[in-house]
């Protein structure tokens, strides 16, 4: 089976395609829908978005629009960075059902531990709240998972000490020569499933000498080495492009990358 027909299983039993569509910085209108419907045209059944990304309505419209039935479709949103309490968290989940106009959302993470704009501030209690909300949510079934993104192991672990449900996800910038192995470890030990934003650097890793090499020795593109990677490491990578073409070419990698090789690309340092 294709790798963009494939799931991997959280651990609540949840399953989610392993692929899926980032939409950060993809324009809210026309840009963004033409962008889901593209994917979802093209196979995707995995939409990642946030409150943040200013574009929920136009992703939800894209959803309703593709004619797909919703419960195919596995759609993320994340709660905004600066919301850091219980009555906030209730309050912004609402809004974003509202954007997206849907009955439910499968997956809902605190987007950072932090408000983007304090980066490194302790939130440690906010974050509790936010995520008790999300555990109300949850039992609910309004949400059929609930996570945390860009949580390192301290801030993980606020979280299980001081609430009931082990985040099902972390969805953490992930991608070669970044390292996040004390992140992705700590992750695995408490079953937490790691999602890989911006799989390619943001584009910039397109560019890497020692990555083209390896998509030549394979006859595949410096993209599609980059998201094979996140693959064999057991994430799941979450490419954006607003191109159809490229689209097409980030859920196409039904090939392997041999350990030998993975251990080549392990080595490369980040050079941006
Ligand atoms: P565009 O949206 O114009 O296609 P990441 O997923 O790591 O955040 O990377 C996203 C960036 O990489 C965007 O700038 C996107 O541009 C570009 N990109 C995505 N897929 C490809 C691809 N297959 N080939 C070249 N550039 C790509």
């Amino acid at each position: 089976m294709k790798v963009i027909n494939q799931y991997f299983t959280l651990s609540n039993g949840v399953t989610m395609p392993k692929i899926g569509l980032g939409t950060w910085q993809v324009k809210d209108g026309d840009e963004a829908y033409q962008t889901v419907l593209s994917a979802l045209k093209n196979g995707y059944r995995h939409i990642d978005t946030a409150e943040g990304y200013r574009n929920e309505a136009s992703v939800g419209r894209a959803i309703k629009d593709s004619g797909i039935p919703r419960n195919e479709i596995f759609v993320t949103s994340k709660l905004e960075s600066h919301i850091k309490s219980y009555d906030g968290a209730l309050k912004a989940f609402e809004e974003t059902l509202k954007a997206l106009d849907f009955e439910y959302l499968d997956l809902f993470l605190i987007h950072a531990p932090w408000p983007w704009s304090e980066v490194g501030k302790e939130c440690n209690e906010g974050n509790v709240q936010a995520y008790k909300a999300m555990e109300v949510l949850y039992k609910s079934g309004k949400i059929r998972a609930i996570g945390i993104s860009n949580f390192s192991p301290e801030h993980i672990d606020n979280i299980i000490d001081n609430c009931e449900i082990v985040p099902h996800v972390n969805q953490i910038a992930y991608f070669i020569g970044l390292d996040q192995s004390a992140t992705i470890a700590h992750c695995k030990k408490h079953n937490i499933f790691v999602e890989a934003y911006s799989p390619l650097g943001t584009g910039r890793l397109l560019k890497n000498v020692q990555i083209n090499q390896m998509a030549d020795k394979y006859g595949v593109t410096a993209a599609q080495i980059c998201i094979r990677y996140c693959l064999e490491k057991g994430t799941a990578p979450l490419p954006k492009s607003t191109h159809e073409d490229r689209i097409i070419m980030n859920a196409d990698v039904d090939f392997e990358i041999k350990p030998e090789d993975m251990a080549i690309l392990d080595k490369i340092k980040k050079d941006f």
